[in-house]
């Protein structure tokens, strides 16, 4: 029989001094988040099983003669757990400026995907120093893989495995795994081989989850260099029929990337390859600004909206005047906006009378 929340039991544990109650199963780390007690992290990513590989999260339970990592630590009624204290944060610094002596670069554009600047942004938090620590490095870029969407920048990892688990447990494709250990630890594809000769579909969640920009989006990085600050757009990407939320990523008056809204109610993320990579369409020189009508000739002639207008209703009115209402149909393009969709079937039902409408995006 399957638990209803109602069933699961109600707890009590103190947290830095306040009494918080947690439900059983909760980690540390999720009643934490619950109360808005902020713990750092590197290897979590909420949509994935927890891993305990950053140690970043570690807090201190009373009892317990070593630290333990949050995330991966189920709350017990009448724990007593401190989250901040200056060893802790002695040793998270630590192991930061372990990780930022090891990497190239830390501060990477952030066009490089969602969480690019994770690490970053920790690192400013603690003043961690690079350069501290001196030697030996783990992961060799991939310069050879010449797909056209993901960057393997792998000098930039942190073997936080978070890219491996959300091609697992989300894409559920196994695409990229770990290969030897310690210094030799190197996130790779089957046969070490290139991403597109891989079980990859480029959904780019992995991009997208990556907290150091060692996988990155090749596409969004061609505007690394143009200037202006990125804004930001939600929207619904219009594909398919599933409804997934975007962040439209523009400078200026240039589309620059798409990025996954992780609050998406439908996708939590995720996108295919098509939402994730298919924007090229919005600039490219080729694409038709003026409507266009078929002359005497037989050729397209560019005309004025009016023209066009009245040519498609003259069209349409001689066909249902001759053959019937159903005898026309309308077929709107799955890269026009949802609303330009809605304003199409409108015309052909409320203006028509028909339901022959049709669109990709109902897949
Ligand atoms: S793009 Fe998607 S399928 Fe390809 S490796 Fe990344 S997560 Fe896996
Ligand atoms: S490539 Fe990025 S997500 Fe994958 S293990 Fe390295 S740092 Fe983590
Ligand atoms: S976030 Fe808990 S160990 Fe990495």
């Amino acid at each position: 029989m399957i638990a209803t929340e109602k069933d699961l039991k109600t707890h009590t544990m103190m947290l830095d001094g306040e009494a918080v109650s947690f439900t059983e199963g909760e980690t540390i780390y999720e009643v934490a988040q619950r109360v808005k007690t902020d713990i750092p992290t590197l290897c979590y990513d909420q949509r994935l099983e927890a891993f305990g590989g950053c140690r970043l999260c570690v807090v201190e339970v009373e009892g317990q003669r070593l630290p333990v990592a949050s995330c991966t630590t189920k709350a017990t009624p009448g724990m007593v757990v401190r989250t901040s204290t200056a060893t802790l944060e002695k040793h998270r610094k630590t192991l930061l400026e372990m990780v930022a002596s090891e990497n190239r670069e830390i501060d990477v554009d952030p066009l490089r995907g969602y969480a690019a600047q994770e690490l970053a942004t920790l690192v400013d938090r603690y003043d961690a120093r690079g350069g501290r620590f001196r030697g030996k490095r783990s992961g060799a870029t991939r310069e050879d893989d010449d797909n056209p969407f993901i960057l393997r920048d792998y000098d930039l990892c942190i073997s936080c495995y978070r890219c491996v688990r959300v091609c697992a447990e989300q894409e559920g494709d196994h695409a990229i795994s770990v290969m030897n250990r310690g210094f030799e630890t190197q996130i790779t594809v089957e046969f070490e081989g290139l991403l597109k000769d891989s079980a990859c579909t480029f959904c780019g969640q992995c991009v997208q989850t990556c907290p150091t920009g060692a996988l990155a989006d090749k596409k969004a990085l061609r505007f690394a260099e143009l200037p202006g600050a990125i804004e930001k757009t939600r929207t619904i990407c219009a594909y398919c029929g599933v409804g997934c939320s975007v962040d439209v990523l523009t400078k200026g008056d240039t589309m620059v990337g798409i990025q996954p809204a992780m609050d998406g109610p439908a996708n939590h993320g995720a996108l295919c390859v098509k939402g994730q990579f298919a924007y090229d369409f919005v600039q490219h020189p080729d694409r038709l600004k003026t409507p266009l009508v078929r002359g005497d000739d037989g050729k397209l002639h560019e005309a004025d909206w009016d023209t066009a207008l009245d040519r498609a209703a003259e069209g349409l009115r001689r066909v249902v005047d001759q053959h019937g209402r159903h005898a026309v149909y309308a077929v709107a393009s799955g890269r026009a906006p949802s609303e330009a969709a809605y304003a199409v079937q409108k015309l052909m039902r409320a203006g028509w009378g028909t339901n022959h409408i049709d669109n990709c995006s109902r897949a």
